[in-house]
């Protein structure tokens, strides 16, 4: 079975076929799916837990798990409220992780220091919850200021948890990606690893450890290459994981073990 560790299922754009979405991810050899829980902003934080339990026991669907976070370009309403909305999500058993939640310097939707302090305090909620936590992190084209800044953070703030966490929808260079597995995190490739010009992060992903790796469709964003443009689904990470054995010479069989393995692993789950 294969996992998508990074689905947004709370989308509006699933309202009419949420259902039926699902079940062509379990069709197509989808097990689970990590439901994030960002929302539009942190009064949606709590929707991905929402459909968790909505469809968890439910035939012929993958067993969700939901995270919780506040979104980068949403760092400046992180108030004291949304914070201990966030506390007591990370406290219920079926949110796993903490995030998308990082550094964001290419979109600009809030001021650097803003963001940085919006991340600090969520590392300080889910440590004591021991939740892994799911970095979104983008530099400006051609430079890597947000991931020094965030390496900075991890390292004074996260790295002496042990808890790891998850470099969603990778983007970055080899050096990151050496940085990331040294703290423990997982490197997930998304479906832009398909994509023509991507050949840079074909190089990068080829060069991770099988250990070290998970796959995610970051739906409805980022649909494969087969597929770019349309609403991208969880039934579609198994052309990523397609991708990603090509690079690492496994079978698709061998790469679904290793990244469910891998997942399992970093989140203390029997799956
Ligand atoms: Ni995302």
């Amino acid at each position: 079975m294969l996992i998508d560790s990074h689905a947004h299922l709370d989308s509006s754009r699933y309202d009419d076929d949420r259902e039926q979405m699902l079940q062509r991810a379990a069709e197509a050899g989808v097990g689970a799916v990590l439901s994030i829980g960002i929302g539009e902003n942190p009064s949606e934080m709590h929707q991905a837990l929402e459909i968790c339990r909505e469809f968890n026991g439910k035939a012929g669907m993958p067993r969700l798990y939901a995270s919780a976070g506040i979104y980068p370009h949403n760092a400046a309403e992180a108030d004291d409220a949304a914070l201990a909305k966030l506390d007591s999500l990370l406290a219920e058993p079926e949110v796993i992780a903490c995030g998308e939640i990082g550094l964001d310097y290419y979109h600009e939707g809030a001021a650097h220091p803003v963001q940085r302090e919006g991340l600090i305090a969520q590392l300080k909620i889910a440590a004591p919850r021991k939740r892994p936590i799911l970095i979104h992190c983008r530099p400006k084209d051609g430079v890597t200021d947000a991931w020094d800044d965030l390496f900075e953070v991890l390292d004074e703030h996260w790295a002496s948890t042990g808890l790891g966490g998850v470099m969603h929808c990778f983007g970055g260079g080899w050096e990151q990606a050496r940085r990331s597995l040294d703290l423990g995190f997982l490197i997930s490739l998304a479906g832009n690893l398909t994509y023509p010009k991507a050949q840079p992060l074909r190089d990068v992903a080829a060069r991770v450890p099988i250990y070290g790796v998970l796959v995610e469709t970051d739906a409805p964003w980022l649909a494969p290459a087969a597929l770019r443009g349309k609403r991208n689904e969880p039934a579609f990470v198994t052309q990523t994981a397609q991708t990603l054995a090509e690079l690492h010479h496994l079978t698709s069989e061998e790469i679904s073990l290793a990244t469910t393995k891998n997942f399992a692993r970093l989140f203390n789950l029997t799956v």
